[in-house]
């Protein structure tokens, strides 16, 4: 901090000089002018000090900005949300690289930037502003902004859409048709056009932002179209597909609901949560949607600071909701019409987190409960690998979207701050006051995140105004032929994209294609986890002419990729069910304390401490200062222990909920005490909370490869059974968090009440606890999982290993044997 001040003293010395020159020309130009009013002393005395100062703190600004991004990988500050994410600075140089070399590609196509506008700008609006200080007398006049060429996607933008659909242009002279029912509908549409339009630099800036700022997958709307045939052509598949989406919630009179996942960028840091981009979305879009006759526009920002996108990936249900209307409890717990995946900016390139991602997100809302979630990837634009998979999966998710800012905002930004169009000014101005957490030059602040929310509800609006429009043409046609454009379009969506409902019909787990990330990232080394990917099988039995195209075949067996599905339990919020503690049947301690407390040694002697890291508490006592802690709901609770915490013992369940009607039937599918454990769970996952903490290599604190030990089943796992997580989605700063671990073929399952009765054989490590819990009245039988550390040198509460989610895979095997033998009797 001295050297910094020192720094600070030597620059501010060296710019004094400098601006005493300038000044003293100035006032030479003043005093020609107005010879005869020489001003006093003291004025000249002030207006150089406030020189002064505007200079010391524009350099004190550009030094902080210089220092923080160009230190590759050291943060100076001390900032504890500042850093909170794993932001990898080399891998995202790289990235960035490659985009500008992408850009300038695009520019050469599209319309050419000045070459002088963009070296004025590389990244330093600071030092921009600060010449403009200093030169203010000569006001300059704004270069006019290039006319953007739009791309064909822009032929079903919200312009050209409410072009098209609008009945307040065609009907404008008209009164008798009965479409002014929507009309507040149309004139808000406009309205929220001609805002947006204002704040990005004209209509052509403006649809130049839609068109470059958001990708679509729309090459499969060529096909057919069983459309009626309008005097418009038919919109691009997506926009169909998110207009029923909404037509859907309407009908069902129930709000649109969209979850947001993602880490530090997504839920706002260094802005108040409000000021993020989902909550931007959602104050453009709620008042055009509810007067589209929806209930009312749901949004859950459910993004963690510093969470890589896996255990995130496994956890959906809990973090965005996953329950049917019939057994939701609230509404926060049902499944969602749209999520997100923000995690571009850790993972620079590489295809195989989000691979691994949008097969979760297929296999856990399957078809079996509706067509998946729209999907929003926020994303660079030069991240093409990316693109790749999401074309590849198009089919199955239907409407997917990336939405990239970053080339498109570029001509914009590299404008004079005084002639930018309004939306780009201050665009590094933060929502929170000066010094809350989180303000790091890779946080986006609330102008970037207005930007995506604009472009998000846009595309919104769009699908909106379609809606209408179909909607108007039904009443006009008095339910005529197309009455059922949703309904025409999802059955035929389904039947081609989701044919693996011949597979499920045969399993309860949801069956995909084979993985991708290998051939597009040409990466032979890639290693496809069972528990991120899926697993192959071939089977004989099964007819290849039924299933379609998203299976391959070999030597005329069928092969489809299986996901089992996949149960969590996290520490981490927001979520909206699956706590950790529910499984925990002993050993822990600490839950109905304030997490913000300080734990001393005296709990972690006792047990595993429900508690949070030095470096997530200094961060949430910084932001409790502010009103309502500046609105964020997002952390990273976890339970530690050392060696003397001795053994925390959670219990399994099997939640295979998919096969119970079968099941009734036959109860020798379900598992019993007893059974073998490996015929129904596939494998455990167990992840540590992902700390700065540990990047600093103290060789005394908790290795958790090797210093936490398991039993599964009452059986030792050793080395051979466990491996740390190395995809990438799933390492944090490099470093692997979660530990894999594949089920013993000894090991048995086992019931609560089993283990009540058991409760004080020592080898289960649940001695004296059994009298907490209670018997169930029906029994619940599961997997013993017991974790303990085995390292006797982690004794110190800052040694402590931490766990913060565990995540089990189940099968079926029993029960897929049983449906083979019963569609073979059949025959
Ligand atoms: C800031 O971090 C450095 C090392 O990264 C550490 O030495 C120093 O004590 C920290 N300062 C504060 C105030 O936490
Ligand atoms: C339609 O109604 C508006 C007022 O709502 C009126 O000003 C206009 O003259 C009407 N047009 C026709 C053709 O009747
Ligand atoms: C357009 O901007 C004005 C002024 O900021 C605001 O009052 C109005 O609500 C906005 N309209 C829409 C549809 O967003
Ligand atoms: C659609 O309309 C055009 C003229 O607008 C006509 O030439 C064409 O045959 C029509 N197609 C169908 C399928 O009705
Ligand atoms: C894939 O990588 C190999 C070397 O790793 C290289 O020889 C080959 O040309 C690459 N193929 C493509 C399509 O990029
Ligand atoms: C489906 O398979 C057929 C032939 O097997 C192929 O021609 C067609 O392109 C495939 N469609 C997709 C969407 O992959
Ligand atoms: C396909 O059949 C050939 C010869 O019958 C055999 O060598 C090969 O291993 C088989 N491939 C698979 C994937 O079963
Ligand atoms: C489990 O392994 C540890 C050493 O890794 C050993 O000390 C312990 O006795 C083993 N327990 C059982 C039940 O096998
Ligand atoms: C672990 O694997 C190694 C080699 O694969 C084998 O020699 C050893 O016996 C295995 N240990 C256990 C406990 O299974
Ligand atoms: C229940 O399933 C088992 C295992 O698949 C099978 O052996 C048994 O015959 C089945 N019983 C009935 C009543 O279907």
């Amino acid at each position: 901090m001295e050297t910094l001040l020192l720094r600070l003293r030597v620059l501010c010395f060296q710019s004094t000089t400098i601006i005493q020159r300038n000044n003293q020309r100035n006032r030479h130009r003043r005093r020609r002018r107005h010879d005869d009013d020489e001003p006093p002393f003291f004025i000249l005395f002030l207006q150089v000090g406030t020189v002064l100062l505007l200079v010391c703190l524009a350099t004190f600004h550009v030094y902080q900005y210089y220092t923080t991004s160009n230190s590759n990988g050291v943060v100076s500050t001390n900032d504890t949300y500042g850093d909170d994410d794993d932001y990898d600075y080399d891998a995202v140089n790289a990235a960035k690289q490659q985009d500008d070399k992408k850009e300038l590609k695009l520019n050469q196509l599209l319309h050419p930037i000045k070459q002088e506008q963009q070296s004025q700008s590389q990244n330093n609006n600071d030092i921009d502003e600060e010449t403009i200080i200093i030169k203010a007398p000569v006001r300059k006049t704004a270069p006019p902004l290039p006319n953007f060429e739009l791309s064909k996607s822009a032929e079903w933008d919200v312009y050209s859409t409410y072009d098209r659909c609008s009945p307040l242009l065609a009907n404008e002279n008209n009164n008798n048709s009965n479409s002014n029912n929507n009309k507040p509908f149309w004139q808000a549409v406009r309205e929220l056009q001609k805002n947006f339009t204002e704040t990005y630099g004209g209509e052509n800036a403006a649809r130049m932002l839609l068109d470059r700022g958001m990708t679509t997958f729309r090459s499969s709307s060529s096909n057919s179209n069983s459309f009626t045939n309008t005097s418009t052509s038919t919109p691009p598949i997506d926009i169909i597909v998110t207009a029923c989406r909404l037509r859907q919630a309407k009908l069902e009179k129930r709000p649109f609901r969209l979850a947001f996942g993602g880490y530090s960028v997504t839920t706002g840091h260094g802005n108040r949560h409000s000021d993020s981009y989902p909550f931007q979305l959602k104050e453009f879009l709620e008042p055009i949607i509810k007067l589209a006759g929806i209930v009312s526009l749901k949004v859950n920002n459910a993004a963690i600071g510093g969470v890589p996108s896996f255990p995130y990936g496994w956890c959906m249900k809990e973090f965005w909701g996953g329950e049917t209307k019939t057994t939701a409890i609230n509404d926060a717990q049902s499944i969602p019409d749209v999520v997100s995946w923000d995690f571009g900016m850790n993972e620079p390139g590489g295809p195989e987190g989000l691979e691994a991602y949008v097969r979760h997100l297929l296999s856990t809302y399957n078809s079996n409960i509706g067509p998946p979630p729209k999907l929003i990837v926020k994303d660079y634009f030069a991240a093409d690998h990316r693109k790749d998979v999401l074309a590849k999966y198009s089919s199955l998710l239907r409407d997917p979207i990336v939405l990239h800012t970053d080339v498109a905002a570029k001509p914009f930004l590299a404008r004079e701050e005084e002639f930018r169009p309004l939306g780009f000014q201050k665009w590094r101005e933060w929502g929170a006051p000066k010094g809350s957490p989180g303000q790091a030059p890779h946080h986006p602040a609330v102008q970037e995140h207005k930007l995506n929310g604009y472009i998000l509800a846009m595309h919104f609006v769009t699908a909106l105004e379609y809606m209408i429009y179909m909607e108007e043409r039904e009443n006009e046609k008095r339910k005529s032929e197309d009455t059922n454009w949703c309904q025409q379009h999802s059955s035929t969506t389904t039947s081609e994209s989701l044919s693996s409902g011949d597979v499920s019909s045969l399993t309860p787990f949801f069956s995909l294609p084979p993985p991708e990330s290998k051939r597009i990232a040409n990466d032979t080394k890639l290693h496809y986890d069972g528990i991120l990917f899926g697993n192959p099988i071939m089977d004989q039995s099964i007819n290849i002419n039924n299933i379609k195209n998203v299976t391959s075949t070999q030597n005329g067996t069928f092969v489809s990729w299986i996901m089992n599905p996949v149960r969590c339990r996290t520490t981490f919020e927001p979520k909206v069910s699956g706590d950790l503690s529910e499984i925990i049947v002993s050993g822990s301690i600490g839950e109905d304390l304030d997490v913000l407390l300080p734990k001393s040694q005296y709990y972690y002697n006792k047990g595993w401490t429900f508690d949070l890291s030095e470096a997530e508490k200094t961060a949430k006592k910084k932001l409790s200062t502010y009103p309502d802690g500046l609105g964020f709901r997002d952390s990273k609770e976890a339970y530690y222990g050392i060696y003397e915490s001795s053994t925390m013992t959670l219990l399994l369940p099997y939640e295979m909920t998919e096969i119970d009607l079968e099941v009734e039937q036959n109860s020798s599918l379900l598992p019993k005490a007893g059974d073998s454990a490996s015929e129904f769970y596939g494998s455990v996952v167990i992840c540590q909370v992902n700390e700065k903490s540990l990047n600093s290599f103290d060789p005394d604190s908790c290795n958790f490869d090797t210093d936490v030990g398991v039993r599964i089943g009452g059986i030792n796992v050793t080395q051979n059974n466990t491996k740390m997580f190395d995809t990438i989605g799933s390492v944090y700063l490099g470093k692997p968090i979660c530990k894999h671990i594949t089920i013993p073929s000894e090991a048995l399952l086992t019931s609560h009440n089993t283990l009540l009765n058991e409760g004080d054989d020592p080898s289960l490590g649940v001695v004296g606890q059994s009298d907490h819990i209670k018997l169930l009245e029906e029994d619940q039988t599961g997997l013993l999982v017991e974790v303990f550390v085995s390292n006797p040198h982690i004794v110190h509460i800052n040694q402590a290993c931490s766990i913060s989610h565990v995540v089990w895979e189940e099968k079926a095997t029993k029960f897929i044997e049983y449906r083979k033998i019963q569609s073979t009797t059949k025959k």
